[in-house]
């Protein structure tokens, strides 16, 4: 069995488009919090696909689905195809990971279940599983700390790019905080033993963070539906615009990148919502 997907290129710089925690519903007219989940969805991949940033593949980290649907697991299929890009995904803690896993294997177009890429001559793209069943806060269990440690130490030279559903860095929100990965010592010994991990990419928190965790480039990305408000103890939501995030990964390990936000439609939550 094949376990990595490997991608030639001629040109030394490979570019992402990141989309998180869509939170689909089985019926397309659900609200999460005030906001269609599937109308936001639908026009960030609208704007992705009008804007001129010219990437190679999708990223989608997690909380596709809020209610464990068959429908909405389709429905994230049948959006992000049309993308017409190479797209690679993990779970989230809100994912159901049988239905997820049944419905985006079942060869969806360009979906694709590999978790481990090798993408043109400088870089490899590691993404985990951190969900705990049922709980909110995540957890890398041994076999993905395994396979982390097995895959940065099998292409040391070449630079690295964890990817995986919870943060790892405190957002200052302790309400969010609590839902962190739980084993993040666990996790540094590994990552901090290789000097070509340069960057770790999130979902979960629902905001944009661009920050720096012991030497490596730390991103997270705003929903494609609810953003969370920022340094805020207790929960609240905050009104700027459902968005995405842009990579581009170069061949001296340098990582350049971008969030984008929706702007050609306005979507506003019930800022009077207590609870997630
Ligand atoms: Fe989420």
């Amino acid at each position: 069995m094949v376990n990595t997907y490997k991608y030639q290129s001629s040109d030394n710089i490979i570019r992402l488009v990141q989309v998180t925690d869509p939170h689909l519903f089985q019926d397309e007219m659900s609200e999460l919090l005030g906001i269609n989940t599937q109308a936001s969805f639908s026009q960030v991949l609208q704007e992705i696909q009008e804007s001129t940033f010219d990437y190679d593949f999708v990223l989608a980290t997690g909380d596709l689905v809020q209610d464990s649907s068959e429908e909405g697991y389709l429905r994230f299929c049948q959006g992000i195809n049309k993308l017409q890009k190479k797209v690679f995904w993990i779970p989230g803690n809100h994912d159901f990971q049988p239905k997820m896993f049944e419905i985006l294997n079942e060869n969806q177009g360009n979906i694709s279940p590999l978790k481990h890429l090798l993408l043109g001559d400088f870089w490899q793209v590691i993404m985990l599983d951190s969900q705990v069943f049922g709980v909110s806060y995540g957890e890398l269990s041994q076999h993905q700390l395994d396979f982390l440690h097995s895959k940065l130490q099998a292409y040391p030279e070449r630079y690295a790019l964890i990817v995986l559903h919870h943060h790892i860095v405190l957002t200052n929100s302790a309400w969010l905080d609590q839902h962190n990965l739980r084993n993040i010592q666990e996790f540094k010994q590994i990552v901090t033993k290789f000097p070509n991990v340069k960057g770790i990419l999130c979902g979960h928190i629902h905001q944009a963070v661009d920050s720096e965790w012991f030497g490596i480039k730390m991103m997270a990305t705003p929903s494609t539906c609810i953003q969370f408000k920022a340094d805020s103890n207790n929960f609240a939501l905050d009104a700027v615009q459902p968005g995405w995030r842009e990579i581009a990964l170069y061949d001296n390990g340098f990582i350049e990148t971008s969030v984008k936000r929706v702007q050609k439609a306005v979507f506003l939550p019930n800022m009077l919502s207590d609870g997630y």
